[in-house]
């Protein structure tokens, strides 16, 4: 089924609690949309309150003829003062677990997805080492969910993180191009949690990574060795440390080309998308390679799309993303699933414009509108459209 990807292909959609939830008032993200003079565009407010209405959108996700969903825990909510964990919130994460099997749907669950309570990244965040203790704590917390799950995903994308960290630039919006140097600190803390969270997950004895996000970057004659230089601390170290892990999960949307001097923003000729990357479908294929060559794992896509607001280019990139990954499939990559980013348009940290969603939603009454892109998404799924069509 699914055009040649197989029968146990994983096809399904991907969202984050932070960006679709709605007042997520206890983060670090909420302090920092409101801090006085900051530079975040707009503030996450409502989202999409898929807080109260995640059955409807587990519901479209499943009519669509996608059968995997993959979304966050939000450890702002389920610890919302140090060591004080929330019997409603995790209850209320029960009740996703619970809609999903109603639907036919199976949950992948990410324990984080770049937001942390606000007592954690007020005393020190990532960059104290104590992080490390107090993310496995949540971890255990949250473990009694977990069986649930098909895959576990510890940490969000802990290369970005690590950058954003790094250039004290978690109130911008990420731009493919240069990108910070992430802090050395967070980096050694991320990964020793990791270890530590994927170690706990195991007890439940299900499959247990982390997403990592490559850039794909790519050289100019003579300058390989500064990309070495320039991907080493940016994501290898990352994948390097998924080696021990289940399978290893990638998540990309563009290319970045890295000169002599250093990495370089995309020709003004090339088309972007509204997040001012370049259209670069096959970035995810490159991202799979890259992440299966490194660690010799299988390969799961959780994220992977375009920020658009002409749907059918969504289809376009999304076919052309497929056929890449199919091709890698056939030169020998074992690839577990493709999960899309995104189910629902949703906060970009920092704004709503870069639209990502399979469905959209009205600002004022949340009514959900799913595009066309979500049912040709299904069908090529179900294995009833080609995507050589
Ligand atoms: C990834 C993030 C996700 C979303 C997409 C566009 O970096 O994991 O939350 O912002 O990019």
């Amino acid at each position: 089924m699914g055009d040649d990807f197989g029968d146990d292909f994983i096809w399904g959609a991907a969202t984050a609690a932070h960006q679709i939830e709605g007042n997520n008032v206890n983060s670090d993200w909420w302090v920092r949309e409101h801090a006085p003079g900051t530079r975040i565009p707009e503030p996450s407010g409502d989202a999409a309150d898929s807080y109260h209405r995640y059955a409807e959108d587990i519901r479209l996700l499943a009519e669509a003829g996608l059968t995997s969903y993959r979304f966050s825990l939000e450890w702002a909510r389920i610890e919302p003062a140090e060591g004080h964990f929330s019997r409603a919130e995790l209850d209320h994460y029960r009740r996703m677990i619970a809609c999903c099997a109603d639907h036919g749907v199976t949950p992948l669950i990410t324990l984080h997805h770049f937001t942390s309570p606000r007592w954690f990244a007020e005393d020190g965040g990532w960059l104290d080492e104590r992080s490390v203790a107090r993310f496995a704590r949540y971890v255990e917390a949250v473990l009694p969910l977990l069986d649930a799950a098909s895959h576990v995903f510890t940490i969000n994308e802990p290369n970005i993180l690590a950058m954003m960290i790094g250039g004290e630039k978690g109130d911008e919006q990420l731009q493919a191009g240069s990108l910070p140097a992430p802090d050395p600190v967070a980096t050694a803390n991320l990964i020793a949690a990791h270890r530590r969270a994927v170690e706990i997950v195991r007890r439940v004895g299900v499959p247990v990574g982390w997403p990592v996000a490559p850039q794909q970057f790519f050289a100019d004659p003579g300058a390989e060795e500064v990309l070495k230089a320039y991907a080493y601390p940016r994501e290898i170290v990352f994948l390097e440390a998924a080696r021990d892990d289940d399978f290893v999960a990638v998540q990309a949307y563009t290319r970045t080309r890295i000169t002599v001097d250093g990495p370089v923003p995309a020709p003004e000729t090339v088309e972007r998308t509204l997040t001012g990357w370049e259209y670069y479908p096959p970035a995810i294929a490159e991202a799979a390679r890259l992440a299966h060559d490194v660690t010799g794992l299988p390969v799961l896509v959780s994220e992977n799309g375009i920020a658009t607001a002409d749907d059918a280019r969504r289809i376009d990139y999304t076919r052309d993303a497929l056929k890449a990954l199919r091709a890698e499939m056939v030169a020998g990559l074992p690839l577990l699933g493709y999960l899309h980013w995104s189910l629902l348009d949703n906060y970009e940290w920092g704004s709503y414009t870069p639209t990502f969603g399979l469905i959209s939603w009205d600002r004022e009454t949340f009514e959900r509108t799913p595009k066309p892109s979500l049912a040709w998404l299904g069908e090529v799924a179900r294995g009833v459209r080609s995507l050589d069509e």
